[in-house]
């Protein structure tokens, strides 16, 4: 039976990475772009005979109301990647600023995921939310980005609350997941490890996982994290 993915947020870096992947394990692949311009690299990828492109930004109410009624159901996996990292200082950012970085990270994919929840296949189903190292509350040791940290930690709660009220009761599991740092536009050239390497974890991870009936916050290679 083939199974089907629906990632949102896979124009470019790991949204991208992890449609190739999951084509590469002959998953159906449903991927959302915000624009017509991001669609040329995933036409462009192995096995898009068994991709669909649509077009949603999380943090449009009408785009939301679209995407669940263009996507088919059962869902095996909704991963919920897009984001953005936003100004690095919270003092000096605008109230806006903040605002859509709350609305891209936090609340948008937690809005997404409650609308599509009825779609993911009972007792086997993955709720994905990318998530970060960054998000955790006991390893923050360093402090910066702050904005960014909060935006992610709200989704870490946001899911908690969507396993506790929608997805426990369907035997869906509730995974928030840490990418690692990774070189895409959002990590930049330092990061440790490449796209190739932390999709293919994560999907590792994923199907590890499928079935748990938990919510969990792990790490690419399997490495639980601290709330
Ligand atoms: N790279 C890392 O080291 C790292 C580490 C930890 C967590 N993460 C997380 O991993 C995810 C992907 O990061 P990345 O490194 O691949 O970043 P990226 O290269 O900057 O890609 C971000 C993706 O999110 C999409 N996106 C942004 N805002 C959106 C919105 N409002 N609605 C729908 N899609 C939107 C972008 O689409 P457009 O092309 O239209 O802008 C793009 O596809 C993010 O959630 C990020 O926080 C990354």
């Amino acid at each position: 039976m083939t199974q089907t993915a629906l990632i949102v947020g896979a124009s470019r870096g790991l949204g991208l990475g992890l449609v190739a992947e999951f084509l590469s394990r002959g998953w159906t692949v449903i991927a959302t772009v915000r624009d017509a311009s991001g669609e040329a690299a995933l036409r462009a990828l192995a096995g898009s005979g068994r991709l669909t492109v649509r077009h949603a930004d999380v943090t449009s109410d009408a785009d939301i109301d679209r995407l669940v009624s263009e996507v088919p159901e059962p869902l095996d996996l909704l991963f919920i990647n897009a984001g953005i990292m936003g100004p690095p200082d919270m003092l000096s950012a605008s109230v806006e600023e903040i605002d859509r970085v709350m609305r891209t990270n936090a609340f948008g994919p937690a809005r997404l995921a409650w609308a599509l929840m009825d779609k993911l296949r009972e007792q086997t189903g993955v709720l994905a939310l990318m998530s970060t190292g960054m998000a955790s509350i006991a390893d923050n040791t360093s402090g910066g980005y702050d904005i960014y940290r909060a935006s992610k930690a709200a989704q870490n709660m946001l899911a908690r609350s969507l396993w506790i009220g929608s997805a426990r009761a369907r035997g869906v599991t509730v995974l928030s997941v840490n990418p690692g740092w990774v070189r895409t536009d959002m990590g930049g050239p330092g990061g440790t490890i490449d796209v190739e390497t932390s999709c293919r974890g994560m999907a590792n991870q994923l199907a590890a996982n499928a079935g748990a009936h938990e919510h969990r916050f792990i790490g690419w290679n399997g490495r639980e994290l601290p709330w």
